[in-house]
């Protein structure tokens, strides 16, 4: 069956949130491009230009004449390539859920016709594309893999809120389940990624590859929270350290926090899930993954210990908690540490608020059941924890949000204007 070209490729992106939005205005440059996502609100904000994840300005949004947005999928049946960025996040397990992932391949699978390709580029673990998906594909289009449709995979590597390395400016890993396909599928982003592209030789290699790089990123952030952990029972200023060990030139300069997020604090799971059902069971990724959800348990003892300290009373001690999302300068709230830091802390009977000038409240309250503060009070706190450095939150004065002998604490080098 002939594959498409890039003169006649017509683009569906199912799923328009930060992986898929900014793919589908940077396609629609060069290519007609339909986005499709099955949530009517996303949607209905796209077409009035507006994008609330922040990743595209509604001037870009009105710029793109090739672009246009639906959730209706008989809308998308013009497309010959299926790009699908849906969530794949864990379950409360800490298990894959692939449930948005086989939703949309059963969706694309009703309007799939003969010689398209599916591209997948939401994270997932080696193998799940060409199992998984591709049942799901089958069996809701009735076509048959490789010889009526292909399949395609080529992950995401942006970094939101960091705007030197953003969709077209980070090479692009690409395969395809044929030879031909892989080379298409290539020449596909090499038309639009100025970064260039990095073929490889099968699909799960490219998929292994997105996983590793985020797990090595756990692993990372792991090995430094817990020298941070270590250090503290040492009495040592852990962050000295650190500015001391960036000094060598091959010391990796990472920095202790909580590692919340949909990628980071999620992908080892679709990792050690994969590895598990072979009888594999991986040690190093494991124990970083460990490591890095005790962050929160630490934070929450600190916090109480340095009151302590303070001669503070901790039964109704107020703590300001400043930031909720799961990095800094962006609005994404999605596996945040910061509820369970605020939970443990109120288990000592502390008094926890929480402001964050980059989250959606209703998103938060709907989520964690936590009502953000509007505005901050003056001179109120016994404590301030700075969990998230936005630049938002750097201008605030500590001393004016704080009571004469307030504790102020981060895991990072960031102060508060004083
Ligand atoms: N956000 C990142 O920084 C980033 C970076 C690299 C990779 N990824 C990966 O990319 C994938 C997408 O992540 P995201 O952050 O863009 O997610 P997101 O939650 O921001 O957006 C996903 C969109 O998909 C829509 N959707 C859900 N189910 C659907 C379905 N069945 N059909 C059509 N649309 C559906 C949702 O309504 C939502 O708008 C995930 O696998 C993620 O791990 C994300």
């Amino acid at each position: 069956m002939p594959i498409p070209t890039l003169q006649n490729a017509h683009i569906a992106i199912i799923g328009l949130g930060y992986v898929g939005l900014p793919l589908a205005v940077a396609f629609s440059k060069a290519y007609p491009t339909i986005g499709f996502d099955i949530d009517k609100s996303r949607i209905d904000e796209l077409d009035s230009a507006f994008d609330s994840t922040q990743q595209v300005s509604s001037q870009d949004l009105q710029n793109c004449t090739n672009l246009s947005f639906t959730h209706k999928l008989s809308q998308i049946t013009k497309a010959n390539i299926y790009i699908i960025c849906v969530p794949t996040p864990i379950t409360e397990n800490k298990t894959p859920n692939l449930s948005a992932l086989l939703h949309a391949s059963e969706l694309v699978g009703k309007v799939l016709q003969k010689g398209n390709i599916v591209i997948y580029e939401s994270t997932t673990y080696p193998t799940c594309t060409e199992n998984e998906c591709k049942n799901a594909l089958e069996k809701s289009s009735n076509l048959v893999f490789n010889t009526d449709f292909y399949l395609g995979y080529s992950p995401e590597r942006i970094n939101p809120s960091d705007s030197s390395h953003t969709l077209t400016q980070i090479q692009k890993i690409t395969s395809g389940s044929t030879q031909e396909v892989a080379t298409f599928i290539d020449s596909l982003y090499g038309s639009i990624i100025t970064a260039g592209t990095f073929c490889v030789s099968s699909i799960k290699t490219a998929e292994m590859t997105k996983i590793i790089e985020n797990a090595q990123r756990d692993l990372n952030i792991a090995f430094i929270n817990e020298m941070y952990m270590i250090c503290d029972v040492l009495q040592i200023d852990a962050l000295e350290v650190l500015e001391a060990a960036k000094t060598k030139w091959n010391f990796l300069p990472f920095t202790p926090g909580l590692v919340g997020g949909h990628c980071i604090s999620v992908d080892p799971y679709y990792l050690t899930h994969k590895l598990n059902s072979i009888g594999y069971h991986p040690q190093v990724i494991s124990s970083g993954r460990l490591i890095n959800d005790t962050m929160p348990h630490f934070i929450a003892h600190k916090i109480i210990k340095l009151m302590l300290q303070s001669d503070i009373e901790i039964l109704n001690a107020k703590v300001l908690i400043l930031g909720i999302t799961f990095k800094q300068n962006c609005p994404d709230i999605r596996n945040s540490k910061v509820p369970i830091v605020k939970k443990e802390l109120e288990s000592f009977g502390v008094r926890v608020s929480v402001y964050d000038p980059m989250a959606d409240k209703q998103e938060v309250q709907k989520m964690y059941h936590i009502s953000l503060l509007d505005e901050l009070p003056l001179a109120y706190f016994d404590c301030i924890f700075l969990a998230v450095a936005h630049d938002k939150l750097l201008c605030l004065n500590r001393k004016k949000l704080g009571k004469v002998k307030s504790v102020y604490y981060t895991l990072t080098s960031h102060k508060l204007d004083s």
